[in-house]
């Protein structure tokens, strides 16, 4: 048995199941790891320097043939533009933008065969992505790690399939890590889903020490969205420095003023070599809700088979509860 949906069909994967393009975490390892189990994974290029990103797309084809992507979230001008160069020269199958991606830019990676997907904390985002032509969307609940809305997945999927699931495939995210997430996600109208925290906690993933160490001892309320890091709301681990900003709201700068606040301050690695030494009671860790199930690191690929596995198991055993 197979999921088959438009987000296979589209994307030409065995499972529709997305890495999130995690800015500092998804880098070519654990990208070739979920595109070679039959996913996709996506490159986080958001903290990739101009000359990264060509290496990391290089690294990434010489673990596999299959398909991946790279997502670039920024609200730096111009830099959306200067990575979609790099994309279309590097092979990849698909872009995501996280703000949005200019109607010139669409239609330049459609000349170049590269499909477009955007990331959508409301209705009104998918409405409008919709609108400038990307080819899919992705429904991010604020249950999500990183950057995040206040919109819950379970009420944000459904409406936002109704506004344009009949136009475009909807993917789903936000607080999901397992089968179950991805049968639930079906239910709700969703082609697909696109994870982000459970593959952190893999071997492949970069990471600052302890970072992955800190997820699996989590509990599902250990997070909070928090504008410490960045200026910009963001659900993280709750910690040292995140206490500190909720009791000093008044010390908190807009981004990006925050964002360098916090790297000058030590506490900002995103993007940093892999394994370096932080301090973790402080330091910016992005995580969602889903991170309580956490209990152990999993390779990535083992991963995609166990959600696909249990997602198929749950769809039986719902059919099952009406005969
Ligand atoms: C460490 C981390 C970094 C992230 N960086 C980005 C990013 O650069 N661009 C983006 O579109 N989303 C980013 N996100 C959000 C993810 O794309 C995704 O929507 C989210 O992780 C889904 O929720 P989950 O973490 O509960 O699976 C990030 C999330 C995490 C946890």
């Amino acid at each position: 048995m197979a999921l088959h949906t438009r987000l296979t069909d589209l994307l030409e994967i065995e499972h529709p199941v997305m890495l999130a393009g995690m800015g500092g975490v998804s880098y070519h390892r654990l990208v070739a790891a979920v595109s070679e189990a039959g996913g996709i994974g996506t490159l986080g290029a958001s903290t990739m320097s101009a000359e990264e990103l060509p290496e990391e797309m290089a690294l990434v084809r010489q673990l596999t043939d299959k398909p991946f992507g790279v997502d670039l979230l920024t609200a730096m001008p111009g830099q959306v533009e200067r990575g979609i160069q790099s994309v279309i020269d590097g092979g990849a199958r698909i872009f995501v933008a996280g703000l949005g991606v200019p109607r010139e830019a669409i239609d330049l990676l459609h000349s170049h065969n590269i499909l477009v997907g955007s990331m959508c904390g409301k209705v009104r985002h998918a409405v409008g992505a919709v609108a400038s032509g990307v080819d899919f969307v992705v429904a991010q609940g604020t249950e999500g790690g990183g950057h995040t809305g206040t919109v819950a997945t379970m009420a944000l999927v459904p409406q936002v399939v109704d506004a344009v699931g009949d136009k475009v495939p909807v993917v789903a995210a936000g607080g999901l890590f397992d089968g179950r997430g991805l049968a639930a996600s079906l239910a709700l109208g969703a082609d697909g889903v696109w994870i982000g925290t459970r593959f952190i906690a893999t071997p492949e993933a970069r990471a600052v020490k302890g970072y992955k160490e800190t997820l699996v001892g989590m509990r599902e309320d250990d997070t909070v969205i928090s504008r410490a890091y960045t200026g910009k709301t963001c659900r993280v681990v709750r910690n040292d420095w995140t206490n500190h900003y909720e009791q000093h709201p008044q010390d908190l700068q807009p981004f990006p003023a925050q964002a360098i606040a916090s790297t000058k301050a030590g506490v900002n690695h995103l993007g940093a070599e892999d394994g370096t030494v932080v301090d973790v009671s402080k330091e910016f860790m992005p995580a969602g809700q889903g991170v309580g199930a956490i209990t152990e690191l999993v390779p990535a690929g083992e991963l995609v088979a166990a959600i696909v596995r249990d997602a198929e198991r749950t769809l039986e055993q719902i059919a099952a509860v009406r005969r």
